[in-house]
């Protein structure tokens, strides 16, 4: 226990996390006195030299949740004061988790408005290097575009299309042809999911803005995104963008604009009605690899129906 309590919640190194993820328990509490004072200085120096950065390149909706968030910038925020501000204005909250979320629980949290949310904290020494989602991309990335109806409605729709997923999957009798097919579902809302909520940019008055939370928490990217001669700025087509490999251990060199958050929802309807027509059966094979615990978390949710 005392090294529990010692070792503070850094992302890889965290005791506290790790032994609940051994225990197989998903959710969990915030744990907040087992920040250390280099967790929360990670903090600070984290949202010091992304906060000039938000203000030249992340769309109005973003800043304004930081505004009515009142985010700390000394200090790791608590989940529960964040609710306490978040859920009256979009019905969203931020749900502790001990790391990787299989993916049909994933999509299933958002349409129930809750967002999955990891509580470690990348080390202090590296700043740069992100192994895996951690509390500043969740907390200062994601969580200022739900205060934003419009965007916390897509994401929740979003979330709902997996029960169409698995409502038309589990009338496919044939196991092999299920598992491929969902495979293919999958891949397709992940590419979705990818292009849009986590590297989106908007076409706003003051020119292309990112909205996409993988951008709004990468110092070294955001500003790439909207600045370098190397990236491909598209209006988006959803059947590019389903059938377009995401790569994800190096900045983007391909990124989508939509117009609005009307726009993305109209096409995440979309999204939708092709599931229904079948035309995600087969989309271009390519990255995302899907890992087996995701496929098996749909395949249960099939079973289950
Ligand atoms: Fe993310």
């Amino acid at each position: 226990m005392a090294g529990v309590l010692s070792a503070g919640l850094t992302t890889g190194a965290a005791p506290f996390v790790e032994e609940a993820r051994s225990r197989g328990e998903l959710y969990i509490t915030q744990a907040y006195d087992l920040y250390s004072p280099e967790n929360h200085a990670a903090w600070a120096a984290l949202y010091g030299r992304m906060q000039p950065r938000w203000e030249r390149y992340a769309n109005d909706h973003f800043l304004r949740g930081h505004e009515v968030l009142a985010l700390s910038r000394d200090r790791i925020p608590r989940l529960s004061d964040i609710n306490l501000r978040l859920t009256p204005l979009s019905g969203f909250q931020a749900r502790p988790v001990s790391g990787y979320v299989p993916g049909f629980l994933f999509f299933d949290c958002l349409s129930r408005r809750e967002f999955p949310t990891t509580i470690t904290i990348r080390d202090q020494a590296r700043l740069d290097y992100l192994p895996e989602p951690d509390i500043f991309h969740d907390v200062a990335g994601h969580i200022p575009m739900h205060t934003e109806k419009a965007f916390a409605d897509v994401l929740a729709r979003i979330g709902s299309c997996v029960h169409t997923a698995v409502s038309l999957a589990a009338r496919v009798r044939d196991r092999g042809e299920q598992s491929r097919r969902l495979e293919n579902v999958i891949r397709a809302m992940s590419r979705f999911f990818w292009f849009t909520i986590e590297f989106g940019l908007m076409r706003t008055p003051r020119g292309i803005r990112a909205y996409g939370s993988g951008l709004l928490s990468s110092y070294g990217e955001l500003e790439y995104a909207i600045e370098s001669e190397d990236v491909q700025r598209y209006p988006v087509q959803l059947e590019w963008l389903i059938n377009q490999g995401a790569e994800i251990d190096h900045y983007q060199p391909l990124l989508f604009i939509v117009d609005s958050f009307d726009h993305l929802f109209s096409l995440v309807e979309e999204l939708e009605r092709w599931m229904h027509a079948g035309k995600l059966n087969h989309v271009a094979p390519g990255l995302p690899d899907i890992a087996a615990g995701d496929l098996q978390s749909f395949l249960d949710a099939a079973q289950s129906l």
